[in-house]
């Protein structure tokens, strides 16, 4: 027999069943951020390695260890895209959007990659969904991003997650708070590990986001950021705080956390859940402003700010709801005898090409046998197209939930009206109710 080739570590399969709540948790991302004015973006998978390594940076373990980097024929380096922003800010300049739109809302969805230690909620092809507004440096946009991805978690009827704040500050009070970063990461440096000792001196920032028990302890016990911003900072920190709240939007001012990309300044967030089917995967979203990331790849001077949320996490915890996102068929056709199959095929497509969901065996096969598949369809109702109903023109819906029967004429129309009043007195019948 010959060998069984398997997917690739960390990288799944989504399969009907189950992408039907990936499709959900889309289609409401679509929806809600085109209400705030987003518009969606699309770039490649791939881009020149150069980008991530500018923008998400080199100390990072996204650049430093995850990235799925390759050279082409041409002998480029290209990497596979690790996440969205950098990739979203290349298209931004290239397209030279800020001459045609000083406030542009874009947001995307898709499939990133990070040569990540595989758990559950965290692979190695995951997708976001994300969003970037450019053009606005006002703590409202912040809080704008915020809303959403707040509105976005509760319209998935997701529960239990804590928005964590924090601010980085800018250029002008990050030296002081590295300076005092560094005076305490070497009071430490023999708790650190030897990737930390490197990141004191080339960025300490990073020492706060390893994921070394060890360093994390010391990471715990340092200075606060919040200590030494400076006046602006502050300022924007306090209104982001005010317009949160204005808009009922709980949150934790959280001291210590800095992300794991380096190009955030000012405010960050991340959205966490305690559900515990995720584990320590529980971050289901994150972002902040990085107001120099265009200009520093090229740009002109245009802050911005974002999030992405991991759909795979979504995915998870929608999964324990136990909710139901799975479209069952309107109705399944059944051929009673053999010679009834050409004109309940014929029927099943017609049906189709007017919009119904219709199942049907195309193998034939007995009647008790259509019929069982009929019960595993969950479809809504089976209508068995025998002599007695090609030859009457009329047949009988029988409806699934409670055995009920409807007499109905079988040209297209006829069949659609009595399937959809029925499921609409079913849908507007008191819960609990026979109908
Ligand atoms: P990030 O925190 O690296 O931020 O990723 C955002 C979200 O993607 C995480 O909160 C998590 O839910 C999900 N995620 C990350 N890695 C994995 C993984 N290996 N498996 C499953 N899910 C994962 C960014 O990517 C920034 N680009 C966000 C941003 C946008 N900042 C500003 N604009």
């Amino acid at each position: 027999m010959s060998q069984k080739i398997v997917g690739v570590k960390g990288m799944n399969d989504l399969l009907p069943g189950e992408i039907e709540i990936w499709q959900h948790v889309e289609g409401l991302a679509r929806e809600l951020f085109g209400r705030y004015g987003y518009g969606e973006l699309r770039t490649p998978m791939v881009e020149d390695t150069a980008l991530f390594v500018r923008s998400v940076g080199e100390e990072t373990d996204i650049v430093g260890k995850e990235m799925y980097t390759f050279e082409d024929k041409a002998g480029r380096s290209l990497s596979l895209r690790p996440e969205g922003t950098a990739p979203a800010a290349r298209a931004f300049i290239e397209h030279a959007i800020a001459n045609q739109e000083p406030l542009t809302r874009w947001f995307y969805m898709g499939p990133m990659f990070r040569y990540e230690r595989m758990k559950t909620g965290r692979y190695r092809q995951f997708y976001q969904v994300g969003a970037e507004a450019y053009g606005s440096k006002e703590p409202a946009q912040d809080v704008e991003v915020m809303d959403m991805v707040a509105r976005f978690l509760d319209a998935l009827g997701l529960q239990d997650i804590t928005l964590n704040l924090n601010s980085l500050g800018d250029e002008a009070c990050r030296p002081a708070y590295h300076a005092k970063l560094v005076e305490y990461l070497q009071a430490h440096k023999a708790e650190l590990c030897e990737d930390c000792h490197r990141r004191m001196e080339t960025n300490p920032l990073r020492v706060l986001d390893c994921k070394n028990e060890k360093c994390q302890a010391v990471a715990a016990q340092g200075p606060s950021v919040l200590d030494v911003l400076c006046e602006p900072c502050k300022a924007h920190f306090d209104e982001v705080q005010r317009k949160l709240t204005a808009l009922d939007i709980r949150f934790v001012v959280n001291p210590r956390m800095v992300r794991g990309l380096d190009y955030y300044t000012r405010t960050v967030f991340e959205f966490i859940a305690s559900h515990p089917a995720l584990g320590t995967a529980s971050t289901v979203g994150g972002g902040g402003r990085y107001d120099k990331l265009v200009k520093s790849l090229g740009g002109t001077d245009v802050p911005a700010v974002g999030f992405a949320c991991g759909l795979d996490r979504l995915v998870l915890l929608l999964k324990e709801s136990g909710r139901s996102f799975v479209q069952v068929p309107d109705l399944f056709i059944a051929a009673a005898d053999p010679g009834s199959h050409d004109a309940a095929f014929a029927l099943a497509g017609r049906l189709r090409h007017q919009g119904l969901r219709v199942d049907f065996d195309t193998r034939g096969g007995s009647l008790k046998s259509q019929m069982k598949r009929a019960d595993k369809s969950g479809a809504h109702f089976t209508l068995v197209l025998g002599e007695l109903e090609r030859t009457s023109g009329q047949g009988k819906l029988k409806q699934m939930s409670n055995g009920q029967q409807w007499e109905t004429a079988l040209d297209p129309a006829s069949v659609i009206a009595t399937v959809r009043a029925r499921r609409a007195e079913v849908a507007s019948a008191p819960q609990g109710g026979t109908a």
